[in-house]
């Protein structure tokens, strides 16, 4: 038995969280869901978006589930997920990005893994109104989150047999804050056989939309990570496929890229298949491999078939998405 949390989150979240629940509970992996809520809809209860208990069951557990929490956009409180990736020490954003079976791209053979560092840069949260025609936030880098980060991107590509890094920065106008990025990235390359290469951003984006195949490992700040992960999910399908992880020294939260899809919210319309590829890798950390590969070949088995959603061109509704995956369980 496994104790894990599980951060239902809103939107989307409880109807992709309830299809990824049902169907592990199918592939007979016993799991013991610690349920925790957090965002908007527990402020008014407990005056935070992000309670205590739900860092101390994560903390608790070690291992959590979690889907999209909405962050109100230029006001209210700060991001719930920004937060717990803080708190928990949740350095790296891990998202592997590569075609699913049937689900038609303009892209084959996308095999790219974006390696998103996931404590600082503008995402610090330090901002102040200068005065009322002005704004500015303060885009902190450090040398020692920033070579744990790269160090975390050569090792999972020594894991997986990856054969080149890029490092992706805007060092050429952020000379200092990206130039010291860089820099920690040449230096952790050294210790490493797999090359290094260096690209700026925009260029990488430009290179990721005509030839994405030339890319394996892109190692990213915090910002051009999130911006660049979407990106990548465009590229095979949407962000109804594309999973993630944060991954800290102690613990590990794993959520799909999207958000809280509010546009879709209630209508049985989501994808939760990036939420199920997202736990698909949860059960590989707990040790649950076989479960892991089952669940996968009946997710491929069921694209496979032209079950698909609306996102991805299909007809088929949530629950009878999930039901279909169950079914070829
Ligand atoms: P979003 O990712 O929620 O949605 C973007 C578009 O993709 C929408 O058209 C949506 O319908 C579609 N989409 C996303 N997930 C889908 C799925 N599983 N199936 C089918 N279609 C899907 O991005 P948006 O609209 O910019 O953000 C909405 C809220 O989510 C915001 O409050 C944002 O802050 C929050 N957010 C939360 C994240 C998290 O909890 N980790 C990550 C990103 C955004």
């Amino acid at each position: 038995m496994h104790n894990i949390t599980l951060i239902k989150g809103d939107g989307i979240g409880p109807e992709i969280s309830d299809a990824v629940l049902k169907i592990i509970k199918s592939a007979g992996v016993d799991i013991n869901w610690d349920i925790q809520t957090a965002g908007a809809d527990v402020i008014e209860a407990e005056g935070v978006p992000l309670p205590d208990r739900v860092l101390e069951s994560v903390k608790k557990n070690k291992v959590a589930l979690k889907s999209p929490v909405t962050t109100p956009i230029g006001k209210g409180f700060r991001s719930v997920n920004v937060q717990l990736r803080k708190e928990l020490d949740l350095y790296a954003n891990l998202r592997p990005c590569y075609n699913l079976p049937n689900v038609k791209t303009r892209y084959e053979d996308v095999d790219i893994v974006v390696v998103r560092e996931n404590t600082e840069d503008l995402y610090a949260g330090i901002e102040r109104q200068v005065d009322e025609n002005t704004a500015e936030s303060i885009k902190r880098i450090t040398r020692s989150a920033s070579e744990r980060i790269a160090k975390f991107a050569f090792d999972y590509a020594v894991k997986n047999n990856r054969k080149v890094v890029h490092v992706v920065t805007k060092a050429n106008i952020c000379k200092l804050s990206d130039g010291l990025f860089l820099e920690s990235a040449r230096k952790v390359a050294k210790d490493y056989d797999i090359p290094l290469k260096e690209i700026l951003v925009d260029n990488c984006c430009m290179q990721l939309v005509q030839n994405p195949n030339q890319f394996d490992v892109l190692l990213l700040p915090n910002l051009y990570g999130d911006i660049v992960s979407d990106l990548c999910a465009g590229l095979i399908g949407g962000l109804g496929v594309a999973q993630g992880a944060n991954i800290g020294k102690d613990y590990a939260v794993f959520e799909p890229v999207h958000g809280s899809a509010p546009d879709i919210a209630g209508q049985n319309k989501a994808n939760p298949t990036a939420m199920l590829m997202s736990a698909l890798e949860m059960l590989n950390y707990i040790g649950e491999k076989e479960a892991s590969v089952r669940i996968k070949e009946a997710l491929f088995k069921t694209l496979s078939e032209d079950i698909k959603t609306a996102d991805l061109g299909g007809s088929y509704g949530c629950k009878e998405f999930t039901n279909s995956i169950i079914n070829r369980l």
